[in-house]
């Protein structure tokens, strides 16, 4: 049997008690196929990276060692959650390395979208390379947090957002306890495992993370104003009930300024574009209505706390043609 198959018999889980039942199944499973040898993942703290994790603590405990990498950019508070939830509540064996300067380092003066996606993605198989030389002796397999959509897509439309890869030639053994279930499976499985609903619910996040809405050749500046905007976005969208209600937003910080005027002074500072969209599977979005009163908050707060900025936007732009990224 085609052990990358989902078979036709395998009952959709959309219950807390199909969860349970899945995941003592690959706690088993995953006993026997690792035995008292160590496993190695790359946690970036998104949905399915996560939800392998738990489950292999579950399983095998401190055999698991979880690799985070932050290449600094990460939303504002993303990377502490990761520390937080699986080093302090999960006790998991966990290194946390800081590689915001090698990566912005590397970035200076690249402009070209895809150019930039590729140093981000090389750059995060290096690092997490270079970890994984120095546990090689003492690690024989290498966790994935592969979903049934990537086995389906490998060579579809989202090929061209695959970053990364694998150290291929340190001959690790997979383990991939989630690749026959669909994303919504992936959350039960999350939430039956305890993780907090910031990580099982969280909207999509693209590999090259705000580096591809940090327009052109990033700056540490205009970084920094995108992290705050965001954050800003996020907590007035929560506030205002409509974080799980729009599929995905964000904001965005082109490369030119615009004028401004603040306390009678002249200004020449960055503009926020804000993001908000809504859609089944990424192909096509709709642009949501969304209340005068809290665009106009949101405004506020950025252009009060945010400095460097003095312009906000809201993007109606349906998909197609505008995608959901600006890069
Ligand atoms: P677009 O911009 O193509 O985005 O309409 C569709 C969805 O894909 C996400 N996206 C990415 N995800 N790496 C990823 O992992 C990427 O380079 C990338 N670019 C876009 C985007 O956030 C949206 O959810």
């Amino acid at each position: 049997m085609d052990s990358n198959k989902r078979p036709e018999s395998m009952a959709r889980i959309t219950t807390p008690e199909l969860a349970k039942a899945f995941i003592d199944e690959q706690v088993a499973l995953v006993r026997e196929q690792v035995g008292d040898k160590k496993v190695l993942l790359a946690l970036s703290g998104g949905v399915d990276s996560s939800v392998v994790a738990a489950l292999l603590i579950k399983a095998i405990g401190k055999q698991l060692v979880c690799v985070h990498v932050n290449h600094g950019l990460m939303r504002k508070g993303e990377s502490e959650k990761v520390i937080e939830v699986f080093q302090n509540q999960l006790d998991a064996n966990l290194i946390y390395i800081d590689a915001t300067d090698r990566f912005l380092d590397k970035l200076v003066d690249v402009s070209d979208p895809e150019e930039k996606r590729k140093i981000i993605g090389n750059e995060f198989v290096y690092v997490f390379d270079e970890e994984a030389r120095k546990l090689a002796d003492d690690v024989d397999f290498l966790a994935q947090g592969t979903i049934y959509p990537d086995i389906i897509e490998s060579d579809g439309v989202k090929a061209h957002h695959n970053v990364g890869g694998l150290p291929e030639e340190l001959k690790f053994e997979l383990v991939e306890p989630i690749k026959l279930l669909y994303k919504d499976e992936v959350r039960v499985i999350g939430r039956e495992l305890g993780l907090p609903s910031e990580m099982v619910d969280r909207q999509p996040f693209p590999g090259p993370g705000l580096g591809v809405r940090c327009l052109g050749a990033i700056t540490r500046d205009r970084l920094a104003a995108l992290r705050e905007s965001d954050a800003i976005l996020r907590e007035e969208f929560d506030k205002a009930g409509l974080a799980d209600k729009v599929w995905q937003f964000f904001t965005v910080v082109p490369d030119f300024r615009s004028t401004g005027v603040r306390n009678g002074k002249r200004l020449f500072d960055w503009p926020v574009i804000i993001r908000a969209v809504n859609t089944v599977d990424a192909m096509s979005a709709t642009v949501p209505e969304i209340e005068w009163s809290v665009l106009k908050k949101i405004t506020d707060r950025i252009l009060a706390e945010v400095p460097g900025v003095c312009r906000v936007l809201y993007d109606i732009t349906p998909k197609p043609c505008g995608t959901i990224e600006w890069e």
